[in-house]
């Protein structure tokens, strides 16, 4: 039997999975870090550790593996997009990465649209410039910290450091590279009318590969320090949706994925280059070679529910802090969430606006905040539903993974807000699956990514929308849309008083 690893590099952690040829998952490992928040809006990680605990999750994941090592035969990654990692001409790193929920970048949103245009832009990087995206990151650190810029040879997002870490090579592939906002997404090369347009050097832009491409073999230092063989090979990876929706099967047209981490996304496979949202949702390139997804992103979906967590209930883990949603009635007992703790992207692409809780009431308990809370999060999911929706897309069936993937009460809320089939999967860890797949299509194990995925992953249960439900919550999502608009003006002055 050969085997192969999925790597995570997620923003809560690290998650590692080993998969054997019939694409069971026979060992994992975690390991957690924290987020740098030095002030509201910023949102940092230093990328020493994330190698660290890459190294510590794969050795305990050797640990665990009773074969011949040399049956290991390769890995690849997924990885949270969009995050700046600078590197000097040793390929040192020079700063911390900044990360894709770090809304500082507002104005040089606005730079990016001055000096491309804003059609250009879109007619290029198929996406509007927002403050998560790489390229105004770059652009922030040329302005504010002019000397790191002065030094920096190379900018890799934050899956690709860690692969560079562990082969010695540097590169980048085209699902992560979308979300720079300096990749043609079409044409699968770096823009040199944009990096002109904004005065970055091409050079720093590494050379781009497909997600399953073969990129070297892991290092002796790595074998020592991890147990792997130094003949593993390592394959490229992709961004963490990209993943997410190849770990799900969202590898053809119809297919709709809804993905709760950190971040909440909802992703729809597109082979249409020509498809012509408008910017109200990211347009990027997927991790199955000459494919697309369309996606909203809710910046604080699983986010909003562990700041709860760990500012309210502490004490407690998760599955304790979520007992007894079900008996809460829809609607919490007319309390509201809107999950807008570090800004927000889909459909409000707004880096000042923040959460609220509407409705509180004397009688309010803490589990009416809980369900709020859930509540408030898939509201926003179904914000980019809608888009989809408006759009002509089709939406009856949607796949869910992640944290919102665990639990039978959300998963129906799920489908009673998105008024569609909720189908749940044999593992709802699909980022870390479509890295396994990577690996495996890459040693040549299947001659698809489809044939892989379909082999890694199957629907385990289907959550079907209970129409009485589904009409109360039509109501509330009226409701809760209202939210932004009046509480919008409200953000902005109490921006002043943030730190
Ligand atoms: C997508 C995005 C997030 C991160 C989370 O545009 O910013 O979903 O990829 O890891």
């Amino acid at each position: 039997m050969k085997y192969v690893i999925g790597v995570d590099l997620g923003t809560s952690a690290v998650k590692v999975l080993l998969f054997n040829q019939l694409g069971e998952v026979c060992a994992e490992a975690s390991q957690a870090y924290p987020l740098i928040q030095e002030k509201s809006g910023y949102s940092e990680q230093n990328p020493e550790e994330w190698v660290d605990k890459t190294i510590r999750a794969l050795s305990l994941l050797v640990k665990e593996f009773d074969g011949e090592i040399e049956a290991i035969e390769g890995i690849s990654f997924s990885g949270q997009m969009h995050g700046l990692v600078l590197l000097d001409q040793n390929n040192d790193v020079l700063r911390n990465s900044i990360l894709w929920n770090d809304v500082r970048t507002t104005k040089q949103c606005e730079t990016i649209y001055e000096l491309v245009g804003k059609d250009a832009l879109l007619n290029i990087a198929r996406n509007p410039a927002l403050e998560g995206f790489t390229l105004p990151k770059l652009l922030w650190v040329k302005e504010h910290e002019p000397d790191i810029y002065k030094k920096a040879k190379t900018f890799l997002l934050p899956k690709d450091y860690l692969r560079f870490r562990l082969t010695g090579e540097l590169h980048s592939e085209y699902s992560d590279a979308a979300g720079t906002l300096l990749l043609n997404v079409v044409k699968k090369e770096w823009s040199s009318e944009i990096c002109n347009a904004v005065g970055v050097d091409m050079e720093l832009c590494p050379p781009l590969v497909e997600s399953h491409a073969f990129v070297g073999t892991i290092t002796n230092e790595i074998a020592q320090q991890t147990g792997l063989s130094n003949s593993t090979k390592v394959f490229a990876g992709g961004a963490d949706n990209a993943c997410g929706a190849i770990g799900s099967g969202i590898l053809s047209d119809g297919k709709t994925l809804c993905s709760i981490g950190t971040s909440g996304v909802v992703l729809s496979y597109e082979e249409d280059k020509e498809r012509d949202l408008g910017g109200k949702v990211h347009y990027f390139n997927h991790g199955k070679e000459n494919a697309f997804y369309t996606m909203g992103v809710t910046l604080a979906a699983g986010y909003s529910l562990s700041w709860f967590k760990d500012t309210f209930v502490a004490e407690e883990d998760f599955t304790a802090m979520l007992q007894g949603i079900e008996d809460v009635p829809i609607g919490a007992n007319g309390l509201l969430f809107t999950p807008y703790l570090v800004g927000e992207r889909t459909p409000h692409a707004d880096a000042l606006i923040r959460g609220s809780f509407i409705g509180v009431d004397g009688s309010h308990k803490r589990i009416d905040f809980v369900r709020a809370v859930i509540e408030g999060i898939t509201f926003s999911l179904n914000e980019s539903i809608e888009i989809f929706r408006e759009s002509g897309k089709k939406i009856e069936t949607v796949v869910s993974i992640g944290g919102g993937a665990k639990n039978d009460v959300w998963l129906q809320i799920q489908a009673d807000i998105f008024n569609a089939k909720i189908q749940k999967l044999s593992s709802e860890q699909g980022p870390g699956i479509g890295a396994g797949i990577l690996a495996a299509y890459g040693c040549g194990w299947f001659t698809s990514l489809n044939e892989c995925a379909d082999l890694f992953s199957r629907v385990v249960k289907t959550y079907e929308p209970i129409e009485e439900n589904v009409v109360k919550y039509q109501e509330l999502f009226a409701l809760y849309k209202k939210v932004y608009q009046q509480t919008e003006e409200i953000s902005q002055g109490l921006a002043l008083f943030r730190k």
